[in-house]
């Protein structure tokens, strides 16, 4: 799963971007798709899966412990669940690659099961944190031998009947928040959380939608939701909608090069996950939703999107969980706009697939652009719609949004970038360096 070979590659700006792009489907969305079918007794079918490495270590990991997972010559992924209860344990250890997602929320899984798994993945991977999850699932009951610092590889021995908590998630994370509720999915009882801070619900529809007993109050401290185990899902239809945060790329393609207008279509318009239009939309982006509609249980809209001159601002702190992956992307926008950009409380970037504070800072510097670094976010100094220097050599530290966000970066860019890999941007979205040609004609 990890890439033994870098693929490095060089960009310079070739004109405005044109045309209509679909985006794959939603990651997030993909992972619970995979993990809640697995879990159903019967046959659920999903369409328009995201096919990356993320979410195929997903479909591999449900596989090695009982699921059939497959895909059909029409696209569409078949799964025959084990029902909740029912995972096997695997026999090798879980290769999780790059995928933080598959990591935490199988854990989860797999805590309130009789069976013991191995989890490993990449060096990035290895380097990020796995006690935030440890913490509620050993509460649970769940048993852990993990690497020093709490990390990858890690093994892990579920405990079944596990113990139902109440958790005040001590972190904004969907992925701590999904964990817990999949450990209680089958632990006898009610598992509560309590969510200070909203993050991406994507879990509680999709477990709603699959039959589970799940709900959601508001409490004097934040979002209180309960799932009772243990559950019995019933297989569904999901019908995956764009990914939001694949379609950040394009959202700030269009607007920083001159001449483009990108219609994206068939985008999740999930209110935890808008955070990217709402601060672009304040700098003054030209971004018009149309066709609003629901699928899957999910908003969904497209997007026209034009260049339009940007202006820095002060990036509201309360919307960070709802853009939390679009950072890197949206430091790109900033480093065009007319005035200096501050983006703080964004603490959380310094754990995701690289430390995307000091990665993008030192990206953006390595092409021209001044920045200063804060402990929770970044000032960018915007060079008001000029061509950035370009002509630098940046480092993509394993993460693809990294290097998706400088690629676009090198289009309003004089001279040339070079990334020293690309290939990780296989992990979230395989064609984007496809459909970049396509845009750009
Ligand atoms: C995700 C939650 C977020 C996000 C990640 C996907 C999810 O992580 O960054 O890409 O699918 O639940 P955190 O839970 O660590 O914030």
């Amino acid at each position: 799963m990890s890439h033994a070979v870098p693929r490095p590659l060089t960009l310079s700006a070739r004109g405005p971007l044109r045309g209509t792009v679909t985006v794959p489907g939603d990651k997030s969305i993909s992972h619970r798709a995979l993990m809640f079918s697995a879990l159903a007794v019967g046959e659920s079918r999903i369409e328009g899966l995201l096919e990356g490495e993320d979410v195929l270590a997903t479909a591999a990991a449900m596989r090695a412990m009982g699921a059939q997972v497959e895909r059909g010559a029409d696209g569409v992924w078949r799964v025959h669940g084990v029902g909740v209860g029912g995972l096997l344990q695997p026999i090798q250890a879980l290769d999780m690659g790059n995928s933080g997602t598959s990591t935490r929320l199988l854990m989860g899984l797999v805590a309130s099961h009789p069976i013991t798994a191995t989890f490993i993945g990449d060096t990035s991977l290895s380097g990020r944190p796995m006690g935030r999850v440890i913490d509620p699932l050993s509460k649970m009951g769940a048993d852990f031998t993990a690497s020093p610092g709490g990390k990858l590889p890690l093994m892990l021995r579920g405990l079944c009947p596990a113990i139902p908590i109440e958790y005040v998630l001590p972190v904004a994370s969907a992925q701590v928040k999904s964990a817990v509720l999949l450990a209680g999915l089958n632990t006898p009882g009610i598992t509560r959380i309590i969510e200070p801070v909203p993050t991406r619900d994507h879990s509680e529809r999709m477990l709603r939608g699959f039959g589970a007993e799940l709900t959601v109050e508001d409490g004097p401290n934040g979002k209180i939701i309960s799932i009772t185990g243990e559950a019995e899902l019933k297989p569904q239809h999901i019908i995956v909608p764009g990914d939001p945060s694949s379609a950040g790329f394009w959202m700030v393609a269009a607007s920083i090069v001159p001449g483009s207008e990108v219609t994206i279509a068939n985008v999740c318009m999930n209110p935890t996950r808008t955070g990217l239009i709402q601060a672009l939309k304040m700098m003054g982006a030209d971004i018009t939703e149309a066709q609003p509609r629901v699928v899957g249980g999910e908003p969904v809209a497209d997007l026209i999107v034009r260049h339009a001159p940007l202006r820095a601002i002060e990036v509201p702190a309360e919307l960070a969980p709802s853009m939390i992956d679009e950072y890197p992307i949206l430091f790109v926008a900033a480093a065009l706009a007319e005035g200096r950009t501050v983006a703080r409380g964004a603490h959380e970037l310094r754990v995701k697939e690289s430390d995307r504070i000091a990665t993008m800072r030192t990206a953006l510097e390595a092409i021209g652009v001044t920045t200063e670094e804060y402990e929770d976010g970044l000032a960018i100094q915007g060079s008001g719609g000029q061509p950035l220097r370009g002509n630098g050599a940046i480092a993509s530290k394993l993460d693809h949004r990294i290097a998706m966000s400088m690629a676009v970066a090198g289009l309003a860019a004089s001279g040339p970038i070079t990334i020293d890999d690309v290939a990780p941007v296989a992990t979230s979205y395989p064609d984007f360096f496809a459909t970049l040609d396509n845009l750009l004609g």
